[in-house]
């Protein structure tokens, strides 16, 4: 597959909760580039089947792909967080993909080939004017095999759960450690194990482990690894 501009990407994958999006954000925020979360988009997804076609906490999801056509997934720019809010059928939906029930369910939805499908060619007409970030599982794999740069992000469990668990505490405080570490190893092993696409490390991505970095340190080793390998 060949690039079709000479814009610049950048692929940044890995673990949940390694504060990927977050990252991809700030750096495209330094360079004035576009950043696209691809994982909100399987989000999306998940809630339109939550919305439209489960029954108890079951998604029906022979329903769900043969309705995908219906799906309109946009991200519009909002200027009091500096990043993308994701847009289901015309509704701001950023703050109920981040819902707990999305996050149980999401890796189960992004298994499925015919999602997949659907998703990856939006990401590809999104991303391939370049001068974009954009981060998921297989965006350095797949999405964009040809990406400038590639960063894979990995943190220990038990580290990422804490970090996880404090931002669940925010919106409910029924949430407990064990079950959101229990939610991230789940997802982990759905998205390792998955026959397509699966979480992988892209042979040429350049992997930080962060689990004794903070925030700080980490997007400092970004921005170096950038500057080393990009220019500027
Ligand atoms: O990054 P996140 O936790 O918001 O992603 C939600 C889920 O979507 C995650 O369990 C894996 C899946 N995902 C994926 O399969 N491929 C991507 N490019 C992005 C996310």
């Amino acid at each position: 597959m060949k690039k079709n501009s000479t814009s610049p990407i950048i692929a940044i994958d890995g673990y949940s909760s390694t504060g990927k999006s977050s990252y991809a954000k700030m750096v495209a925020k330094e360079l004035g580039w576009k950043h696209i979360d691809t994982g909100a988009m399987y989000r999306a997804v998940t809630l339109y089947g939550i919305q439209n076609f489960s029954e108890g906490n079951i998604i029906d999801t022979q329903a769900l792909v043969s309705h995908l056509k219906d799906i309109h997934i946009d991200f519009k720019f909002n200027p009091e967080t500096q990043d993308n809010d994701t847009f289901l059928n015309g509704k701001n939906v950023e703050s109920s993909i981040r819902d707990f029930s999305v996050s149980e369910q999401v890796s189960l939805i992004a298994k499925i080939p015919e999602v997949r499908d659907f998703l990856v060619k939006q990401q590809r007409e999104i991303g391939e004017k370049g001068n974009i970030v954009m981060d998921g599982r297989d965006i350095g794999t797949v999405v964009f095999p040809y990406a400038d740069l590639k960063l894979f992000i990995t943190a220990g469990v038990d580290e990422r759960a804490k970090r996880r668990f404090l931002d669940f505490r925010e919106q409910d405080k029924s949430i407990t450690l064990e079950e959101v570490k229990e939610n991230l190893k789940q997802r982990d092993y759905i998205d390792q194990n998955r026959e397509i696409s699966p979480l992988v490390q892209a042979q040429d991505a350049i992997l930080i482990d962060n689990s004794h970095l903070n925030k700080e340190e980490t997007y400092r080793e970004i921005l170096r690894i950038i500057k080393e390998r990009l220019g500027g």
